[in-house]
């Protein structure tokens, strides 16, 4: 006669996080980036992309036994690991350990390019990664001379690795103001489920910096400038109050 109703739990609708290794950003973005998803870091050269995405691959290898690899068009694995060391990041026992990888590969022809994405789908599953980084996507965009490039390259990276069995979450780089943009400009962007900016203003003799998310899928985030300073432990975000500062 009467119909029971089962409240639905709010369990059930939280997806799982993975955590980016700066605490205070977990505490803004609901514990982490959505597992599985693309999230695009861009900013002009110097700015911290790619510190924090080591940050993301040795704080999720080491602490959380998450397995990781660095995809690299721009830097070879000596001058990584040394720049790494610098500021703590000691990726060389976790690469015999297995939790982390450095792919060094040279930026691809358009033709490369499909053969290059099926190497790098096959190691994500070999080696069960759950995290990624691609250093960067601007590498690698003048190897996309049609929209059919491009398309193939987001089918591979979206259903073989993001959104594969794996759920590789995934952090692309793009590096903002080098000469000659290609027409894929921000295209990747429109595709990715979040987007984080990495500024350098100077103020005075001083320098700021700061990172702001400007999309993030399913999350409710903070909006507007999140100061952050590099130093030798990597990347930490600055209590919230000095926000003001930056008027
Ligand atoms: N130990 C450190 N202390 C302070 N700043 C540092 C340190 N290591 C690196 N940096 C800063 O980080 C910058 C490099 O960040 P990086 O992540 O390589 O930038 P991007 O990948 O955006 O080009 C350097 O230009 C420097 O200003
Ligand atoms: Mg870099």
């Amino acid at each position: 006669m009467t119909e029971v109703t089962v409240a639905r739990t709010p369990e059930s609708v939280a997806e799982p996080r993975a955590a980016t290794g700066l605490m205070e950003l977990d505490g803004m973005l609901e514990g982490g980036f959505p597992v599985g998803s693309l999230i695009t870091l861009t900013g002009k050269p110097g700015t911290g992309k790619t510190i924090f995405g080591s940050q993301f691959l040795y704080y999720g290898a080491k602490k959380l036994k998450q397995a990781g690899m660095y995809v690299s068009m721009l830097e070879g694995e000596k001058s990584f690991l040394r720049n790494a060391r610098r500021i703590g990041f000691e990726f060389e026992p976790l690469m015999e350990s297995k939790t982390f990888a450095f792919l060094e590969i040279p930026a691809p022809t358009a033709e490369g390019l499909p053969a290059l994405w099926e190497q790098i789908a096959r190691e994500i599953d070999e080696n069960q990664t759950e995290r990624l980084v691609i250093d960067s996507f601007t590498a690698m965009s003048p190897a996309f001379q049609t929209v059919g490039d491009l398309r193939t390259f987001t089918h591979v990276l979206l259903g073989k690795i993001v959104g594969g069995a794996s759920g590789c979450t995934t952090l692309m780089i793009t590096e903002e103001g080098t000469s000659g943009a290609f027409p894929w400009t921000g295209v990747e962007e429109f595709v990715a489920d979040g987007v984080i900016y990495f500024r350098l203003l100077a103020a005075g003799d001083a320098r700021v910096r700061y990172i702001e998310i400007t999309k993030m899928r399913g999350t409710n985030h903070q909006m507007g400038p999140i100061p952050i300073d590099i130093g030798p432990r990597g990347i930490r975000i600055i209590h919230p109050h000095v926000r003001g500062r930056l008027g």
